[in-house]
């Protein structure tokens, strides 16, 4: 039976070919000009996981920047569902509607909501 060996230099070969290639590539991505991004669209709906700290949320954002608003639907792991408008203006709107323990707050943050720019 005939034996199959690899000898080390063609390991060496086909290990340098592909260090090479992994390398022009990387050199080729770095010359490319930078994407452009797209457009911020001035209306739209998402909804986002979000993992702040540990602590988990599902949010339903309702992006509306043409009217300058934002609404944001919290549902928190575990806990209540929270609504959460925010205005151009800068006012923020706050409730709950889970159960009899109806919650409202409001509060004036001088940012109003993120600008397509
Ligand atoms: C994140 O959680 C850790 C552990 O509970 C805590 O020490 C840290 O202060 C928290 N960081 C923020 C930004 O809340
Ligand atoms: C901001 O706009 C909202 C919606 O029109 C309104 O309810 C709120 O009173 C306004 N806040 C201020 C500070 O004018």
């Amino acid at each position: 039976m005939k034996k199959s060996t690899v000898s080390p230099i063609t390991v060496l070969f086909v290990v340098a070919t592909i260090l090479i290639s992994y390398y022009s590539d990387v050199s080729s991505a770095e010359s490319d000009p930078d994407p452009t991004p797209a457009p911020w669209p001035h209306q739209f709906h998402s909804i986002l996981f979000v993992n702040f700290n540990g602590s988990l949320s599902l949010i339903d954002l309702w992006y509306d920047w043409t009217n300058g608003r934002n609404f944001n639907i919290i549902q928190d792991q575990l806990g209540e569902l929270l609504y959460d408008l925010e205005w151009n203006n800068g006012t923020v709107f706050r409730y709950t509607l889970d159960g009899d323990k109806k919650k409202c707050s409001s509060a004036l943050i001088d940012v109003g909501i993120l600008r397509p720019n």
